[in-house]
């Protein structure tokens, strides 16, 4: 089984709002109520990649079972060597390396940028993903304590980051 990463094409969107409106629907792993569209989720790439910044897709025998992209973290000027990224891999493949292959590559390609650090804001429910970026090095810097309300509940958001070398 080998994984492969590529730059997302418009193609790929079907499968990516499948991913996204799952957790959508089904965890707290996104904040949204509302499921995304087709065209939605088109434009919001579009609008990444017209800055410069990456979306990548994970595909096995070319089928597309994860993505991640990352763009600014705040907009005001002196954010701009700071990210915040992304990783979603198709809930039926967790566990398979999907996910690092994804990370991995991201971070190689913040660093090719010149980037000096990426966030992650993750739900403090979703402990799987903090341990996933612990083990890239990501430290927890924060939390933002009742910063969500979904599925009549408060949730926290975690910050965590790491400083690229
Ligand atoms: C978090 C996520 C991206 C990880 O991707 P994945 O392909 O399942 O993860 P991998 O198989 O690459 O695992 C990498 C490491 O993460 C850690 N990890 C992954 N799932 C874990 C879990 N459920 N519990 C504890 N650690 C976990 C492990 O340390 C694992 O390393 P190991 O295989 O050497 O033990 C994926 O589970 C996902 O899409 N989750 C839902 C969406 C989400 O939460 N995205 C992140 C938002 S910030």
């Amino acid at each position: 089984m080998e994984i492969k990463i590529r730059p997302y094409q418009s193609i790929d969107a079907e499968t990516i709002v499948a991913i996204l409106n799952y957790y959508i629907a089904n965890s707290t792993a996104l904040y949204d109520y509302e499921l995304r569209t087709l065209e939605q989720q088109q434009s919001i790439f579009e609008e990444k990649l017209t800055k410069g910044f990456p979306v990548i897709v994970a595909t096995i025998d070319e089928r597309v079972v994860g993505f991640g992209y990352y763009s600014e973290f705040r907009f005001r000027e002196a954010y701009k060597f700071t990210v915040e990224h992304s990783v979603y891999v198709m809930p039926n493949e967790h566990g398979k390396g999907i996910g690092k292959v994804i990370l991995q590559n991201l971070i190689d390609l913040a660093k090719t940028q010149k980037l000096h650090t990426m966030i992650a804001v993750i739900d403090h429910e979703n402990q799987s993903s903090v341990a996933f970026h612990e083990q890239f090095g990501f430290a927890t810097v924060g939390i933002i304590k009742e910063s969500g309300f979904k599925f009549e509940r408060w949730l926290h958001s975690v910050i965590m980051q790491l400083i690229l070398k």
